[in-house]
Order: C-alpha cells, then structure tokens, then sequence
C-alpha cells in the first residue's frame, strides 16, 4: 500500500483523535525509518520517546522470537519466568523492592494512584489527595487527566474524580499552600517532557522530599518518559539523587512493545494485598522478555553512556544555532528541548519534508528524542537539517 491509501483508510475508519502526518512509516533499522513510498527518514521522534533502542534491534528481535516460539501470554495466576526476570532487574537497579506490571504509562501511573490511596485508607486519617503540577502530564485516563496539570486534556470530561490538586512546577512555596491535612503523595516528573522539556530543580526536589518525610506523604516519580536511561542514567530520580517511594515506567522499557511498570519500596508496596489491583496483560510474557533485553543492552552495551555523550553533542550543536529563532536550549540525556521564538509546527513539517522526524511540545518547543543508540553523525545530519529549516 501507499502513503496515500493507507491514510484514506485510516481517516474513513479511525476516530479522528491524532494529527498525524502524511506519512505511513512501514520499516525502521536503527536510528532510521522508512515509510510506505520508499522515502527516508532520520527518526529523533523516537516514536513519541519510545524506541529507546532504535528500530529493529537484533537484541529485542530475538528476544521477541525466542520468546513468541515458547509462550506469549502467561496468566497472573500462573507464574511467568520473563516476568520474574524483569521484575528482579528492575528492583535490583533501582529503588524499588516490589513491581506491578501493566500496559502503558497511564496505566502505571493509575496503580500508582491507587497504591498511595490505599497506603493512605490504611494509615486512617483521612487522607487521599494527591498533588501534582501544572504543566504536567500523566495521561489520558479519567483519572490520570485530572492527575495531568493542564486544563485543555480535561476539559469536557468532567465530571472527574475528587482528591487531585495542583502546584506550580519548581514553586516550593506555592507546593506547600497546595497542602492539606488529606494530602497523601506528591507526584511530579523529574523533567516535564510533554510540558516542554523543563527539568525539575535538585533543590526543589529535595525539599518535597524532605515535606514528604515531615508529613508522613509519599512521593511518586511519572518516569514514564524520563525512565529507562533517557537522561543518561537508567532513571530520572538518579540525576538529583532524590528517591521517590513510587516510580512509574512505561515508554522506553518495552523500546515499542507496550509495557508499563509501578515499583514502589516495601513499606508502601505492603499496601496492596490479595485483589488490591490487576491486569491481565500486565507481565505478559512476550513483552516481559523484550524488558529484560532492553535492560541488559542499556546496561551492558555502553547505551546510558551513548546517551549521556551525545545528548551533551546534541544541547551543543543546538545551542550554536542560537541566533536562529531558537531562544532556549535544555534538557537532559537525549531528552533535549529547543524553544524557539514563536510556534514550532512549521518546522516539524519542514524537517519531515528534509528527512528529519521531530515533534513539537508546549506549542513552542521542538523535542529531540532520537533513540539511545543515536550517533554523532546522525546528529550532525538533523541538526544540519533543523539549521537549514531555521535559516529557511
Ligand atoms: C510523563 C508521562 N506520563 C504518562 C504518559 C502516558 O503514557 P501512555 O501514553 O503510555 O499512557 C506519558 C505519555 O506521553 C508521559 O510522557
């Protein structure tokens, strides 16, 4: 099929939710992806941050078809073996002592939710508020769009579900107004990619967790953009060395299979008993298996410092294009954000008629979020493009 008739199908029968592109991508091989009339394109989308091994992995396709030749789907009344695996790597790398898989980012954050109300029903006082921050972005369940600190994601699907509350980003004094004696988890992400690439200060992260002590509270990390090496270590909290009680992955821990995670530390795990919570594809067997090679390949393979090396790369030579209506440069890892002087969507739309895939966020700026593997040269190739675009 083309271009043009897989898109005329998609607009007679999908729901009208996405503006997509006019492209149909069909193939991809590394940092590079093809679409169905044969044009090429240098991927620093990442598929909206999710490829974080590139297309096409030789790692993740064995891992996919040893484990498609054994068995798929184990139910979670049974025990899975790629589940144990990859659930054991998480928690012995990071914080976390216990791990409820799921199938997506809102979805972990859901647990997440549900796993600090609970914590909150069993301490008995009442309390089961959580705060969040403006510009957020948690996803696109009813309860994750009120969780989301943007008025646009939920606006006509009211009325939505009680106990959220909302502070501004980086504002420690406006974080603690927001506080009430029914307040039982702060939830933030490390760097706000959806809200425009803006990180969160090590000294304000230090702070909530030290209101978090104080007051009994929980803090949960949405690592869901920010996890799985992005910015350069295997999770965002590890760049401010402030450690949450909850993390949520999703995103990059499948590198394009659907997977979700929420780990939590055994004291606030200890909340969810018997029942408490389920999915059944949550640790499904075949995405489990691609968990642990994405794992092992950012650990072992030199990934995380890939992305630490070039994500500097990237900040540098897009900073040398200052002069050109990008205003700001910033962000982490390989999760990088150019702010320009007025809306980003032409650019986008230019770079993709060059070869080049980026997206826009926060109206204004562009993300680069090329997968891990990405090399200097390919950056020098996008950047080249983004420059001539600007110049244009
Ligand atoms: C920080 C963050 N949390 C949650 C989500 C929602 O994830 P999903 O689309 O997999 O439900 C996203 C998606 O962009 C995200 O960036």
């Amino acid at each position: 099929m083309t271009n043009q008739e897989i898109i005329a199908l998609n607009d007679r029968f999908l729901f009208p939710l996405y503006a997509r592109a006019p492209i149909a991508l069909v193939r991809g091989e590394g940092c590079r992806v093809w679409d169905a009339d044969g044009a090429e394109y240098l991927d620093f989308f990442a598929s909206t941050v999710v490829t974080a091994l590139g297309h096409a992995h030789p790692k993740v396709t064995k891992a996919i078809v040893e484990q498609a030749a054994k068995i798929l789907h184990v139910s979670n009344l049974h025990h899975s073996e790629p589940q144990a695996h990859l659930a054991q790597l998480l928690c012995e790398n990071s914080f976390g002592d216990r791990v409820f898989f799921c199938n997506s980012g809102a979805e972990a954050n859901e647990a997440a939710i549900k796993l600090a109300r609970k914590y909150g029903s069993e301490l008995g006082d009442g309390r089961f508020e959580i705060l969040t921050a403006t510009g957020s972005f948690h996803g696109r369940t009813i309860a994750t769009i009120t969780a989301t600190g943007q008025e646009k994601v939920r606006r006509g699907f009211q009325p939505l579900p009680e106990g959220f509350r909302y502070f501004a980003y980086n504002d420690i004094a406006a974080l603690e107004a927001t506080l009430s004696p029914r307040t039982i988890a702060v939830m933030i992400e490390p760097l706000q990619g959806e809200g425009g690439i803006v990180a969160a200060r090590p000294e304000f992260l230090r702070r909530v967790r030290q209101l978090c002590d104080e007051r009994g509270m929980l803090l949960i990390y949405d690592e869901v953009q920010t996890g799985m090496g992005r910015l350069g270590s295997l999770f965002g909290y590890e760049r401010s060395g402030v450690v949450p009680d909850i993390m949520t992955l999703a995103k990059g821990l499948g590198t394009g299979v659907p997977i979700g995670a929420m780990l939590a530390n055994e004291r606030v795990a200890r909340a969810f008993t018997l029942g408490s919570h389920a999915s059944t594809f949550g640790g499904n067997a075949l995405t489990c298996a691609v968990g642990v090679a994405v794992v092992h390949t950012l650990l072992e393979d030199g990934v995380i410092e890939n992305c630490e090396k070039q994500g500097r790369y990237l900040r540098e030579k897009l900073q040398a294009l200052k002069s050109k209506r990008i205003r700001d440069v910033r962000g982490d890892g390989l999760l990088v954000g150019a702010e320009l002087d007025a809306p980003g969507g032409d650019v986008v739309e230019a770079s993709r008629k060059r070869g080049l895939l980026i997206n826009c966020t926060a109206e204004k700026v562009l993300r680069f979020a090329p997968p891990l593997i990405v090399s200097a040269v390919e950056i020098d190739k996008a950047v080249a493009i983004v420059a001539e675009v600007l110049g244009a």
